[in-house]
């Protein structure tokens, strides 16, 4: 990690800005400092990032993952102590975590190579969490159908365990919890109009707000939908710190998509390795797909003001203004920026797969003061450029 020379003054904390007030001392960037006041001991380190923040004690589950790598990057700029708990199941995890050694060094983290279920493991690396992100999982609805008792273990046992583990092991921690817009299901009686390129709601114009019935649809709705509903309780019956994000279509940096799960980078690399896609359904099932960047920045927002946003649940995604028909609309984008045309075989719609869903972001926007900053093209752009640029890491494909 490279350190700043800057020498700055610190009051060393414990936790997310409890001060102590009898260490202030001069420190360098990355120096250490703690201290017994009273009946408490307090340590801090100060970051080395561009953070200016208190340094907190940090586990990431399914850090080795799409999301959780992105995060890790960032806690890791930011000079936190993070820990990773992943069982590295996920393609593409090997390479996430050499990337995450490579460019911020190979002791700036601690991994636990292990899986939800082991409680005890989990337990072990959520001792003395001040923040815990819940990432790791199950996450295609078609391996669900496949496989529901792994994917119960994994989702709903697993996120049980992670609250388990933070109530009895963390320090008060916050808990965020990456949670799916899945659980509100088919949504059969909402209206959709056929549009020429896509699906549109005919009466919902900003999308689906917070209040929508629940109805978990699929294995994995009702395995992270048990998950989601777990994490809200612990706020309400154990006053946790938890938040819940009902994370619509995330693409980015570092996804390792495949035909099951993650549709944006799937069709960007098949497309670059010309292997053959198929279009489930008709292509104008509609998303609002969110750059991975913007869903941290409402992960930090939530951080930020977590005595407000504590028990609650948001809905995240790109909203109203960034969405797009999975091949209607995106494969004319893909062609251009590949020049040239992609074919596709079309199949039957798959299990649970909605029309048209898109999320309603007021209550994240009234309330974490958040919104989506990345449009569609310039995101899509990014992945792209991305992909195109690390080729190798898809040469096995
Ligand atoms: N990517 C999206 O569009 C999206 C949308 C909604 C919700 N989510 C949720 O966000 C979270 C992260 O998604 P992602 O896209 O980064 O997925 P990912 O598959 O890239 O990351 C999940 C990580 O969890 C690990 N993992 C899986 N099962 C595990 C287990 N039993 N024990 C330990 N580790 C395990 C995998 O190895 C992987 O590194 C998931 O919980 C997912 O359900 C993602």
């Amino acid at each position: 990690m490279g350190a700043t020379p800057a020498v700055e003054t610190l009051r060393a904390a414990k936790g997310d800005g409890e001060t102590c007030p009898i260490v202030q001392q001069t420190l360098v960037r990355g120096d250490s400092v703690s201290a017994r006041h009273g009946d408490r001991f307090y340590s801090a380190v100060y970051p080395r990032g561009r953070g200016k923040g208190i340094m907190a004690k940090v586990l990431v589950t399914g850090g080795a993952g799409f999301i959780g790598s992105n995060l890790a990057a960032r806690l890791l700029s930011e000079g936190h102590d993070l820990t990773i708990f992943d069982n590295l199941s996920r393609s593409g995890c090997h390479a996430n975590i050499e990337w995450l050694r490579a460019t911020y060094g190979a002791e700036s983290f601690r991994l636990v190579r292990a899986d939800l279920t082991d409680f005890a493991a989990l337990a072990g690396a959520a001792e003395g969490a001040q923040r815990i992100y819940h990432l790791a999982g199950q996450v295609a609805v078609t391996t669900s159908v496949r496989n529901p008792r792994q994917d119960f273990e994994d989702n709903a046992l697993g996120t049980f365990n992670a609250l388990e583990a933070a109530r009895l092991h963390g320090d008060n921690p916050i808990f965020i919890f990456a949670s799916t817009n899945k659980v509100y299901g088919g949504m059969e009686e909402v209206r959709i109009e056929a549009r020429p390129t896509c699906y549109a709601y005919a009466d919902l114009p900003l999308g689906i707000p917070e209040s929508k019935a629940l109805d978990f649809h699929s294995p994995y709705g009702c395995s992270k939908g048990a998950g989601d509903q777990y994490t809200r309780d612990y706020a309400r019956i154990y006053g946790l710190r938890t938040v819940v994000m009902r994370q619509s279509c995330i693409y980015g940096y570092r996804q390792f998509g495949i035909e099951d799960q993650g549709w944006v980078a799937w069709f960007i690399i098949a497309a670059l390795k010309r292997r053959p896609i198929t279009i489930f359904g008709d292509g104008k099932q509609v998303r609002d797909i969110l750059f991975v960047d913007d869903l941290l920045d409402a992960y930090d927002a939530a951080v930020a003001h977590i005595d407000q946003v504590a028990g609650e649940v948001y809905n995240i995604g790109g909203g109203p203004e960034n969405t797009l028909s999975i091949w209607a609309e995106f494969g004319p984008l893909l062609e251009e920026l590949m020049g040239r045309p992609i074919p596709v075989a079309y199949a039957d719609w798959r299990p649970g797969d909605q029309r048209v869903y898109v999320s309603d972001i007021r209550k994240a926007a009234a309330e974490l003061g958040w919104r989506p900053r990345t449009p569609v093209r310039a995101g899509i752009t990014k992945l792209f450029d991305w992909i195109n640029g690390n080729q190798s890491l898809f040469a096995h494909l």
